[in-house]
């Protein structure tokens, strides 16, 4: 058996990280970096991901540059810039995305399509569009690894005024398998992690409000909302040495959220 080190560390191995420069890109990011990994992250605010990448560089080799998934000439030209930075991608984590809230009867068509571009046709084709740099290093013994962000709102149907994100992940979650079983014969896993609910940008309007963030912690079975060490530990764990036997897997990362269920069926009622 090998070390605890040998089991998560990515010294020598290279990781791309989409919408790395905040939220659980960034927490990601760093945790790739802390494991010895060369991070390149990038979207669309070039900005903050060079300012990301200017905060993180006591760690390790990180670089910050723009790209956007929401288009075919955004991705074309991402895996351009990613092509003239190196030749191989070891770890890919998709994890921009998008949302939009709106009522039912209010729902735009053009959100549907938004949050659908970014979060499913984007990641399938940076995907794609990297395979051979995902082929460049994958072996055997060390597949290359494909990690896309999912969403327990992929999993779970509640509404919650955001039908094309859920839409989206459970796409998502389903390109993840149909993927893995695709790749696995050429050496590389695919797998997604699904979180509940972690504080970032994406979530202010709620999680950022003191009252409606504890109120959403007591309601979590676990009894709290995700912290950066989950997304840390989950990363490492399908990025290393440690879960290269997995693949095609949807991991939930959400405090209990999704094995949630009515602690009664049918005794509650007699
Ligand atoms: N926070 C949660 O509770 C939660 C739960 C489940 C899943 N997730 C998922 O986690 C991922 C990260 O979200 P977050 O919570 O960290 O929210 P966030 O802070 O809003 O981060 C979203 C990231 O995606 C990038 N992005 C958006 N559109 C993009 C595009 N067209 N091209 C490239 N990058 C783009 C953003 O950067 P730019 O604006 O610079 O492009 C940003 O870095 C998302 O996939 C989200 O669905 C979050």
């Amino acid at each position: 058996m090998n070390s605890l080190n040998e089991l998560l560390s990515l010294e020598g191995k290279t990781a791309v990280v989409t919408g790395g420069g905040r939220g659980l890109g960034r927490i990601a990011a760093e945790a790739l970096l802390r494991a010895g990994a060369r991070v390149l992250v990038a979207s669309r605010k070039k900005a903050d991901c060079e300012a990301t990448a200017e905060a993180l560089s006591p760690l390790g080799h990180i670089e910050g540059f723009e790209g956007d998934v929401a288009t075919a000439a955004g991705v074309a030209a991402l895996v351009a810039e990613i092509r003239s930075r190196t030749d191989a991608v070891d770890v890919l984590l998709n994890n921009a995305g998008t949302t939009w809230g709106a009522s039912l009867e209010t729902f735009p068509w053009d959100a549907w399509n938004k949050v659908m571009s970014v979060n499913v046709t984007g990641a399938f084709t940076l995907t794609r569009d990297l395979l051979p740099e995902l082929s460049a290093r994958a072996t055997l013994a060390d597949p290359s690894r494909v990690v896309n962000v999912g969403s327990i709102l992929g999993t779970a149907p509640i509404p919650d005024d955001s039908y094309s994100y859920g839409a989206s992940k459970a796409a998502l979650h389903h390109v993840t398998r149909v993927l893995a079983a695709e790749l696995a014969p050429r050496h590389i896993t695919v797998n997604a992690i699904a979180p509940g609910p972690f504080e970032s940008k994406m979530t202010a309007f709620a999680l950022g409000k003191s009252d409606v963030r504890e109120s959403v912690a007591g309601s979590m079975p676990l009894g709290r909302i995700g912290e950066p060490d989950d997304i840390a530990g989950a990363i490492l764990f399908l990025a290393g040495r440690a879960g290269r036997y997995v693949t095609g897997s949807i991991m939930p990362l959400d405090g209990g959220l999704s094995i949630e269920a009515r602690s009664k069926l049918l005794t509650s009622h007699l």
